[in-house]
């Protein structure tokens, strides 16, 4: 069993689940993350993080999101580790133009 990203990561990427998780299993693309499924050793600390909910077991992916389990496995293998938490692709509590850092 692996943990997996799913869809509702996209646009998204919050990337709470990369600082609670403790193999370095997460990597990142421009517009989400997935998990190797072969690092992950299936702690579920990341699951309860994700404001969107992404994060399932693999024998729990959602009907019709089936294709993230190999999507995460193929993409884990071409898109670098992610282990530091990054800004968020959306942030729906800031108000526009106030998301600079100073
Ligand atoms: Fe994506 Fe949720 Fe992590 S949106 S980056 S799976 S916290």
């Amino acid at each position: 069993m692996t943990h997996v990203v799913t869809e509702a990561c996209v646009g998204c990427r919050y990337t709470d689940c990369v600082e609670v998780c403790p193999v370095e299993c997460f990597h990142v693309l421009p517009d989400r993350l997935v998990i190797d499924p072969d690092v992950c050793i299936d702690c579920t600390a990341c699951v309860p993080t994700c404001p969107v909910d992404a994060i399932y077991a693999d024998v729990d992916v959602p009907a019709g999101q089936e294709d993230s389990i190999e999507f995460n496995q193929t993409a884990s293998q071409q898109y670098p580790v992610i282990t530091e938490t990054l800004t968020p692709l959306v942030q729906p509590d800031e108000p526009p133009g106030d998301d600079e850092d100073a």
